[in-house]
């Protein structure tokens, strides 16, 4: 079978994941695969049209399709984000019609299903045959037995594209269209209120919907706002050098190091605007989000509020709504909400607006924090252990995870393991459990009941 295989990392060849394809190719030769790295080469692809067209043509004769890249902030790396927003209007989805389609992705698990949901979804949306893909910790390859399911994983593929087997088509396509919105000027709010609010966009003169979103919410919040368009800032994007995890310092030599230190950690509360592309924000955002990096794992947007004005069909995209949220709740912003503009009444995105800022104004005034899901407890555990075993690399998390008590694991607390060394031999005799398990559900309710009385 010919397969072309598009490389996200910015790192091709030099990347872990590139590891894992490697394998594959080595142990089922008999295929031909033409490998094109999307993540390093998506500026000549993007100036490019004939290049483009020439990938394009590259799939057209291929029987499948390989994406294989590192998660990064729950999605694909911005290259290729941006390689897939060029696809989809250059008619691309006629030649990756019926290919079959699969993943190969490495991370550390966290939100990866989140990435495989999106790149499945683009797939489908490409007309392609998507089948499951293999998501593999980023050193799982020096394990004989992980290579062993690496190799079934890929065999298996091959088997059902090269049989033509069918495969279940998971998602629905997206149709772009939401109502015009256009509201008639609202009243001006003084801006009288004393926090520090950022306003971040990345609003193009195409976004008419977003433009008017923001500019209703503008009028109304009653604070002063720093407003910055991120395609206004010079903003690169992300080597997957790692060398920020140091220190907390990215080495490229744009606004990113400024805008994360003088505008994003001083803020009391973050407003994010964006337009809906295909199933997730524009490439543009996405490289935001992978410059952002640079904060490590911590959860350093504690404490702050947050919203999101979000133009386009986010109904039918649950996925980003499920990313917003593994984002606001992994770095500890307190969402007050999304505002959409999927509805047909104007008058209705403008009170959700207001209503929105309101919310902002009451969670700023109050420190209102929610308790996070299982979004954000379990991400946060994902990283504890990352930053407690990884302290050589990952030094500035290490650092302020023990600054702010964040390795809390269960076995440091002294008073259970005591109970635990004490209670577990008591349970196993019998007359003793029984007692214990007779008053148990009292025992465990007594001090919750006392906190509701007072
Ligand atoms: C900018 C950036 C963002 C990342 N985001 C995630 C993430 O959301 N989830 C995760 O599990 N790992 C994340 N990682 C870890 C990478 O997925 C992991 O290190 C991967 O193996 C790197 O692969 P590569 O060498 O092929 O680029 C991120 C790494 C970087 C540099």
């Amino acid at each position: 079978m010919k397969i072309v295989v598009f490389t996200g990392s910015p790192k091709a060849e030099a990347s872990n994941t590139f590891q894992y394809f490697r394998y594959i190719q080595r142990q089922l030769p008999n295929h031909h695969y033409s490998i094109i790295h999307v993540g390093v080469e998506i500026g000549k692809i993007e100036a490019d049209k004939d290049y483009l067209n020439k990938i394009i043509g590259e799939v057209k004769k291929a029987d499948a399709v390989l994406w294989v890249y590192p998660i990064t902030y729950f999605l694909v790396p911005a290259g290729l984000k941006r390689f897939i927003e060029l696809l989809l209007p250059n008619k691309a989805a006629d030649a990756f019609a019926n290919k079959y389609a699969t993943a190969i992705t490495t991370s550390m698990h966290l939100f990866d299903h989140t990435s495989h949901a999106y790149i499945h979804g683009i797939s489908e949306d490409l007309g392609m045959r998507y089948v499951p893909g293999y998501s593999a910790q980023f050193n799982d390859i020096i394990e004989e037995e992980q290579r062993r399911q690496l190799l079934l994983f890929g065999q298996e593929f091959m088997t059902t594209a090269g049989r033509k087997l069918p495969v279940e088509r998971v998602y629905g396509p997206v149709a772009a269209k939401v109502p015009a919105y256009r509201q008639a000027e609202t009243r001006m709010v003084g801006k009288t209120g004393p926090f520090k609010v950022l306003f971040l966009t990345d609003e193009t003169p195409n976004d008419k919907n977003l433009g008017y979103m923001t500019d209703v919410f503008l009028r109304h919040f009653p604070n002063r706002v720093e407003f910055i368009n991120i395609n206004d800032i010079r903003l690169a994007p992300c080597k997957n050098c790692l060398h920020c995890t140091y220190d907390g310092v990215c080495v490229i030599d744009d606004d990113m190091n400024f805008l994360y230190r003088e505008r994003i950690l001083p803020a009391d509360a973050i407003i994010y605007a964006a337009t809906i592309h295909d199933r997730y924000l524009s490439a543009r955002w996405k490289l935001f989000f992978d410059r952002f990096f640079l904060n490590g794992h911590r959860p350093v947007l504690t404490g702050k509020q947050g919203g999101f004005i979000i133009s386009g069909p986010l109904r039918q995209v649950p996925n980003l709504r499920q990313l917003l949220a593994c984002f606001t709740e992994t770095f500890g912003l307190s969402s007050r909400g999304i505002v959409t503009d999927e509805y047909k009444e104007a008058d209705h995105v403008t009170g959700l607006l207001q209503a929105l800022s309101g919310r902002i104004m009451e969670g700023l005034e109050h420190g209102v924090h929610r308790p996070p899901s299982f979004l954000g407890v379990g991400g946060k555990k994902i990283l504890r252990d990352i930053n407690f075993f990884t302290r050589f690399i990952f030094t500035e998390n290490h650092r302020y995870y023990a600054k702010h008590s964040l390795f809390d694991f269960p076995h440091n607390q002294r008073m259970m393991r005591l109970m635990g060394r004490i209670i577990v031999p008591l349970m196993n005799i019998e007359g003793f459990r029984k007692k214990f398990q007779a008053g148990m559900n009292e025992k465990m309710l007594a001090p919750l009941r006392k906190a509701a009385e007072e």
